[in-house]
């Protein structure tokens, strides 16, 4: 094969039996070439030039000359040299190139990696922890509206539940596992080894909400104004974080499945007197409402105002239907703004409220 090896053996061959010299020494019987040293087939469990590398102990047969990749693995391991271990759900071995599981042992499902329980996969939504013991635990990508959003939104429901009518509790606990199971059928379970696409995430947990508000043994559309009223509050809430646009789509697309027009009046935190939460225009949440609105033939106005209120808010906004410029329902706004706008602006008195030139914020 070269010089070298040659000369070696020349040498060898007076001091021992070149026949074991290490060329050729995991080579298959009558298959070295002693002239060269070079060995044409490696006995199993070898590979390279000379078949000096030991196979993977986890390759089932034989290993590639070349690269040493196991035709086979023992079962538990995967990769090109079975150096991987498959997940620990599988019930038998996994897939040579991919690692994924063949089959998932009893209780346990997942997409390749056999690794979520099936409690994860079907939360009863009693409490809000499948967030964390289950979502977030069985994802690796960090997604923001998983890290951030939904593990508190949930608990700061669970906490309104006992303050809403009977009909309202009902509806809360339906809505809890409804969305908690949306979300383990489509982006747990589905996620291949725990990669959610976290656009995919966001877009799941926004668009079904409104469903689950109105699927349940108890409609949306049935309860009481009083429960409405702090449920919209408690949703709008969010508004103030990076997610505005999607929760006023679902309160508006609530708004127009119950029948009712809802004023949701939240108010931004005035920053020299103007109501963006951005200063880029096109992502403002005035730019983003007033889109929605439109569809709805509703238009949201934000007007400079004097400061010479009792509680000294420099701005106001309006809410009015796009033909006649009235109020949209009036006693439903007006209910709302009583059940809970007040008390909200009690507490903030830097907002100023209106629906329609009802000014509030005594
Ligand atoms: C061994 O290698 C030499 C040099 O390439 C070649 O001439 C010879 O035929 C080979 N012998 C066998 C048995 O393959
Ligand atoms: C190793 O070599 C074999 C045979 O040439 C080839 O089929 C295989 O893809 C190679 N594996 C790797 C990891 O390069
Ligand atoms: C698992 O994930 C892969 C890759 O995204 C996808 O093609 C496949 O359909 C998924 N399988 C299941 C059962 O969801
Ligand atoms: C992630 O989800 C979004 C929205 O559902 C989709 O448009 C996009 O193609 C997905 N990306 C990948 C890498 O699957
Ligand atoms: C909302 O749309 C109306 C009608 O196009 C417009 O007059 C108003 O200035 C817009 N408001 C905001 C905050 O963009
Ligand atoms: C409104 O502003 C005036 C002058 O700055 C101040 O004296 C008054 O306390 C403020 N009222 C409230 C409710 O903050
Ligand atoms: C706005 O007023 C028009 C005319 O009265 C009415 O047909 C429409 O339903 C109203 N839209 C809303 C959102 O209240």
């Amino acid at each position: 094969m070269n010089i070298r090896y040659i000369v070696i053996c020349f040498f060898l061959i007076f001091i021992s039996n070149c026949i074991l010299s290490t060329d050729c020494e995991n080579c298959m019987i009558f298959q070295c070439n002693y002239t060269t040293g070079y060995c044409n087939k490696c006995v199993y469990g070898w590979w390279g030039p000379n078949c000096e590398n030991q196979c993977s102990r986890n390759c089932f047969t034989f290993c590639e000359r070349i690269n040493g990749s196991c035709a086979q693995c023992n079962q538990g391991w995967y990769g090109p040299d079975c150096q991987k271990l498959c997940p620990s759900g599988c019930a038998n071995g996994c897939d040579k190139v991919t690692g994924c599981c063949d089959k998932c042992q009893f209780g346990m499902v997942g997409n390749c990696t056999c690794s979520i329980p099936l409690s994860c996969a079907s939360p009863d939504g009693f409490t809000c922890d499948w967030y964390n013991s289950c979502l977030q635990k069985y994802t690796t990508s960090s997604c923001p509206v998983i890290d951030d959003v939904m593990y508190d939104k949930c608990q700061e429901y669970l906490n309104l539940e006992p303050s809403l009518s009977l009909q309202g509790q009902r509806w809360s606990q339906h809505v809890r596992r409804c969305i908690q199971n949306i979300l383990a059928q489509q982006v747990l379970v589905p996620a291949p080894s725990g990669q959610v696409n976290c656009s995919f995430a966001t877009d799941v947990f926004f668009d079904n909400h409104v469903d689950c508000y109105l699927s349940g043994p108890v409609s949306f559309c049935n309860l009481p104004y009083l429960d409405m009223g702090s449920i919209v509050k408690d949703g709008a809430s969010i508004l103030f974080s990076k997610y505005y646009y999607e929760p006023f789509k679902t309160l508006l697309e609530l708004s127009r499945a119950c029948f009712v027009e809802f004023a949701e009046l939240e108010m931004l935190k005035l920053e020299d007197g103007r109501y963006s939460i951005t200063d880029d225009p096109e992502t403002s949440i005035g730019t983003a409402l007033n889109k929605t609105l439109l569809e709805y033939q509703m238009m949201l106005t934000f007007l400079p105002y004097s400061s010479n209120t009792v509680n000294n808010a420099t701005s106001l906004l309006v809410l009015s239907n796009t033909t006649t410029m009235e109020p949209i329902q009036p006693d439903l706004a007006q209910k709302l703004i009583d059940s809970t706008i007040s008390s909200w602006i009690k507490e903030n008195p830097t907002y100023q409220v209106t629906f329609n030139g009802v000014i509030e914020g005594k």
